[in-house]
């Protein structure tokens, strides 16, 4: 049986570029006269039956816009369920209640896993686009979203450099990414950000922040930028030895979501730093005999870098998704996402693709965060 109606449906935290993927499928849907069928709040409206027809008259340059106009929810149809072949099986039967023949879903891993649980279990013909401002899908070098909240991140740290300048203070930035670090890595060495926390590499307060800020203020610096991401944490002993205001347990007891993540920006790791480093007499006393008042600062960046129009790379990038993914779709080819490999649009499986990928050690961006940490200050003493 031939393919005529295409459902797409956006799930997990929105992001620009969705409506760029969704577009992208649109132009090659209606050239090849197949017909698109919008499923809102992503599996929510899956699971109950959310429509809206997409006819691509009505959307003219949709690819320019932020969001998505499908709505978007973290809703998971697996949460609770006792065999998950069962509900998959369960849900692949949705197809024909939607009266649709195919399914493109545009997510995270959350988003996709299910889709990839679809086909696994029941065959079902689904393609997966991946989306995250974070970046941290092991299937593809970027996902869309991702360039244009590094932007944003980097925008606000170099707008943030003048007020830091102006009351001498110190900046604690925090940027999301959850339990990865490449918002906050490329945003960060973007702006220049004089400390990098990341989730990849527990810090130690007193020999990455403490001492740090010393020898910086000891050399002249005046104000600072510390990028740190949500989910980076303390490793144990700097926790135990450094820390006054949170142990290891309230870091365990965090709140979940459907699938589970921890909420880490409920921790609110920026204003921990705040408070410990505002308990170190011995730092404040090393920015006094330096003349300098220690102000310290929190702020969080939080849903303004995943908030308007996706930048240029990312347009692009979702319109190229969207049109691979339609051709897979055409092709007959299902249980695959599409994915960008260099500057090639390839599929992955998805079963794969929707692992997770770190900044590993490796990395060229480790040692250039820790040459900008280190060669900064060393290169002003006499
Ligand atoms: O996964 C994308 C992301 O923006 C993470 O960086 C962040 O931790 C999370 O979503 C926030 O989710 P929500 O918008 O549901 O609070």
């Amino acid at each position: 049986m031939g393919i005529k109606r295409v459902g797409i449906l956006t799930g997990g935290g929105d992001c620009p570029g969705l409506n760029s993927v969704i577009y992208g499928i649109m132009l090659k849907a209606f050239d090849a006269g197949i017909e698109c069928v919008g499923i809102l709040k992503g599996w929510k409206g899956f699971v109950e039956n959310l429509t809206i027809p997409l006819d691509i008259a009505e959307h003219d340059d949709l690819h320019t816009v932020g969001g998505t106009l499908l709505y978007t929810s973290r809703t998971n149809p697996f949460k609770g369920v006792a065999s998950k072949e069962e509900r998959a099986k369960e849900l692949a039967k949705k197809f024909e209640e939607l009266n649709i023949d195919a399914l493109i879903a545009i997510g995270g891993d959350d988003t996709l896993s299910v889709a990839d649980a679809m086909h696994k279990y029941a065959g079902a013909k689904v393609v997966g686009c991946p989306k995250t401002i974070d970046n941290d899908l092991a299937g593809t070098h970027y996902t869309f979203g991702f360039w244009s909240a590094v932007q944003l991140a980097s925008n606000a740290m170099d707008n943030l450099t003048t007020t830091a300048r102006s009351h001498q203070r110190v900046f604690i930035v925090e940027i999301m990414g959850r339990d990865a670090g490449f918002l906050t890595m490329y945003s960060g060495l973007s702006a220049g950000a004089d400390i990098i926390l990341i989730p990849e590499t527990p810090f130690d307060l007193e020999k990455d922040v403490i001492n740090v800020l010393k020898e910086r203020v000891n050399a002249g610096y005046k104000y600072h930028i510390i990028a740190t991401s949500e989910g980076a944490y303390p490793n144990n002993d700097s926790l135990k030895k450094d820390f006054k205001t949170i142990s290891k347990e309230i870091i365990e007891k965090l709140p979940k979501d459907t699938y589970g993540n921890p909420l880490l920006a409920k921790l609110n790791i920026s204003q921990i730093i705040v408070d410990e480093l505002n308990l170190r007499k011995d730092l404040k006393a090393t920015f006094q005999q330096n003349k300098v008042e220690f102000e310290c600062r929190s702020v969080v960046l939080g849903h303004t870098m995943r908030a308007g129009p996706p930048n240029s790379f990312d347009r692009i990038l979702g319109l190229r998704f969207g049109l691979a993914a339609m051709n897979l779709v055409l092709e007959g080819i299902f249980g695959k996402m599409v994915s960008l490999q260099g500057n090639k649009i390839k599929t992955f499986p998805l079963a794969e693709g929707v692992k997770k990928k770190y900044i590993t050690a490796e990395n060229d961006k480790m040692e250039l965060r820790d040459l900008l940490v280190k060669v900064r200050y060393l290169s002003k003493q006499k």
